[in-house]
């Protein structure tokens, strides 16, 4: 992915720009850098003529218009700064981005900073300007496809009109290295899975070890068996694609600061084992690394950040298949934490991998929290859709975090219940545990399975099964929940 430049430089000339963009609202009034540059008369002129509405998402693009003082003036509509919402705001940043990408736009003055939400505050729109219009250049990269042109390949530059400082500085490294973690972990999920095995997340994680610094060991099946990981090898067992425990360390802080642990599901591809999926749309199983990938970005976030914190991560990789030696429904299985599991339906996978992951990060890390990511339940997709990811655990200031890093970035989280009456739900007649509950409150079910691998630390737990990618026309990886789990981590500095 191309980088932008971007600077916070306080200016009264257009000298130095081509492009000037400019928010523009319901009854043609627009902001102070506009008056600035009398605007104010061509915009409510638009507006009266009914050429522009200022409604949000609206964008119009003027070229070498005679009012205008430079080559182009992109205005957008921001509708009512009364009633100005955060969706309406990234409406109108995205429409905005989407015109820069299709002109010859090279060196921008960006002008929407000086309008957010009432909730919001200008470092929110100098980050959230900054992670859409460098978004805005991703594209999945691969051999295997051909390569897309960039739409405007002299897009170099662009300046928010405000005096620098650090706090506002730091916004715009945030956005940026968020940005580059989240092209990886998009690239990662949108890999074939014939491509992205556990053996190439491995390698991935070697790369960023090079690249960033971080201390990276990966585990083998044989060790994994030694060690007793029975629920994760359950899974692996069917499969000719050998299996990885992925972990990776990042110091930041003094190392006798307890980590930060993030765990990753990264199942490369979920046919469901046995109780095999059915056909339809079953290509999108390969997303079901999303978690693993998501790590991995954060991690590359992290590497251009260097906080001051530590931060391990443990990715159980694997594919999920049915074979002759793969294991069947009823099958009994001894996890690396002793406790034993009924694997009822061996579709959810899952559970069978993270739960012994969660053990090993304990025993191997002996972190302060621990926080897994997971496309686990398909139950969450009709619970929360594609907007927020399932946040559960058992602390509730880790999750008071959580959701306001989610809801700060925009890449949000909602919290549902975890309560011991739904462990009946889990009960066997042949083990400690089934892995199933039944079909009532699938995420949480799933989640209260996780929680008897987590009991003595805090712990947070993420269903991303809605929003790690999408379906339909725009199929694709959305590189979600990246954005949220570097703030949530800086902020732990
Ligand atoms: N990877 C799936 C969950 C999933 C489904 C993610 C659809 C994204 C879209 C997971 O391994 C799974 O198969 N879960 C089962 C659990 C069930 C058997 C208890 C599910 O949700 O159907
Ligand atoms: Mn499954
Ligand atoms: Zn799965």
């Amino acid at each position: 992915m191309k980088q932008i430049q971007f600077q916070l430089q306080q200016t009264n000339t257009l000298s130095d720009y081509d492009t000037l963009i400019l928010p523009v609202f319901e009854q043609g009034n627009t902001t102070e850098l506009g008056q600035q540059f009398h605007l104010e008369t061509l915009t409510a002129d638009l507006v009266k003529a009914g050429d522009f509405s200022g409604k949000p998402a609206e964008v119009q693009m003027l070229l070498q218009h005679p009012d205008s003082p430079c080559t182009r003036l992109l205005l957008v509509g921001m509708g009512s700064a009364k009633t100005l919402s955060n969706k309406n705001y990234l409406d109108s940043l995205n429409a905005a981005a989407k015109a820069l990408d299709n002109s010859g736009a090279q060196r921008v003055l960006n002008g929407l900073i000086d309008v957010f939400p009432a909730q919001n505050d200008q470092a929110w729109a100098i980050y959230q300007n900054t992670l859409m219009i460098q978004r805005s250049l991703y594209d999945y990269e691969h051999e295997s496809r051909n390569k897309a042109e960039l739409k405007n390949p002299k897009l170099a530059q662009i300046t928010f009109n405000v005096a620098a400082s650090e706090a506002l500085k730091s916004q715009l490294e945030q956005a940026q290295a968020t940005a580059l973690g989240m092209a990886l972990t998009q690239d990662l999920a949108n890999m074939p899975s014939n491509f992205c095995t556990p053996s190439y997340l491995a390698e991935t994680a070697v790369e960023l070890g090079d690249q960033y610094g971080f201390d990276v060991n990966i585990l083998d099946s044989e060790e994994m068996i030694e060690m007793g990981m029975g629920a994760f090898m359950a899974v692996a067992q069917g499969s000719h694609t050998p299996p990885k425990m992925i972990c990776l360390a990042y110091h930041g802080a003094d190392p006798t600061e307890a980590p930060i642990a993030l765990v990753g599901k990264g199942v490369t591809f979920d046919t469901g084992g046995i109780s095999i999926k059915p056909g339809d749309a079953m290509d999108e199983m390969k997303y079901d690394m999303g978690g693993a990938a998501t790590v991995l970005g954060v991690f590359k976030a992290l590497g251009q950040l260097k906080p001051k914190l530590n931060v391990v991560a443990v990715i159980p990789a694997t594919e999920n298949m049915p074979a002759g030696n793969a294991i069947k429904p009823g099958d009994v299985v001894t996890s690396l934490s002793g406790q034993t599991i009924e694997i009822l339906n061996t579709d959810a996978e899952g559970r069978l991998i993270l739960c012994d992951a969660l053990t090993y990060a304990q025993q191997t890390y002996k972190p302060c929290k621990i926080i897994d990511m997971a496309t686990l339940t398909g139950a969450c997709i009709i619970a929360l859709g594609h907007e927020m990811s399932a946040l559960l655990g058992n602390h509730q200031p880790l999750i008071a975090d959580l959701l306001s890093s989610g809801l700060r970035t925009y890449d949000r989280f909602w919290q549902m219940p975890l309560s011991e009456e739904y462990d009946e739900q889990l009960k066997s007649n042949f083990a400690n545990m089934a892995n199933i509950g039944g079909r009532p409150a699938g995420t949480i079910t799933a989640a209260q399975f996780l929680a008897r691998f987590t009991e003595s630390v805090h712990w947070a737990h993420l269903d991303i099964a809605g929003t790690a990618w999408i379906s339909g026309k725009s199929k694709g990886a959305t590189g979600r929940p990246v954005p949220a789990l570097v703030d949530y981590l800086l902020r732990q500095q």
